[in-house]
């Protein structure tokens, strides 16, 4: 069982991840519009395991016995400065629900919530890999600086990138 408090910091995580969702989905359409079809990829990708993230959240209220309670959805940026500053602007992003997860087991643990904690560790450990991710992108990007031809590796690199359900998920997809 939740706490009311519990409950309503993890229904503000749902929106968190439904609102990364939204932000990679409009980086994906950006990526497009300025033809970096292999980034539109990525960004579709992350898109779909934010809406995994979101639904495990989800179906975790309901089977703890909590209310799901869905806020606004905020409109993420639609104009971006290119590759690096739209994987600047994902791992500062990252760094924000890194910090969101953190809190929410500072939560769990005060409230003597046990099985919020045990839930909220695969979130822990998926900050770690998500913002490893992006630095390292972030790394490509800077040392080939605005050079087309690099700019087009990395983006045909990125074009290889499949959605897979995350391993110790078995939520169905959003
Ligand atoms: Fe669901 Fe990218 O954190």
């Amino acid at each position: 069982m939740l706490s009311e408090k519990m409950a309503e910091a993890l229904n503000k995580q749902v929106n968190n991840e439904v609102y990364s969702a939204y932000l990679y989905m409009s980086m994906s359409a950006y990526s497009t519009f300025i033809g970096l079809k292999g980034f539109a990829n990525w960004f579709m990708v992350q898109y779909k395991e934010e809406m995994v993230h979101a639904m495990k959240i989800f179906d975790y209220i309901n089977d703890q016995g909590g209310q799901v309670k869905l806020m606004p959805i905020a409109q993420p940026p639609t104009e971006f400065g290119g590759a690096l500053d739209m994987f600047e602007k994902t791992l500062a992003h990252e760094k924000f629900v890194t910090k969101s997860i953190n809190d929410l087991v500072n939560l769990a643990i005060e409230e003597k919530d046990h099985a919020t904690n045990i839930f909220l560790q695969w979130f822990v450990t998926e900050q770690i890999e998500e913002e490893a991710n992006d630095n390292e992108i972030i790394a490509k990007l800077k040392l080939v600086g605005k050079e087309g031809n690099g700019l087009f590796m990395i983006d045909k690199e990125l074009a290889a990138r499949v959605f897979a359900l995350p391993a110790t998920s078995n939520e169905s997809q959003a």
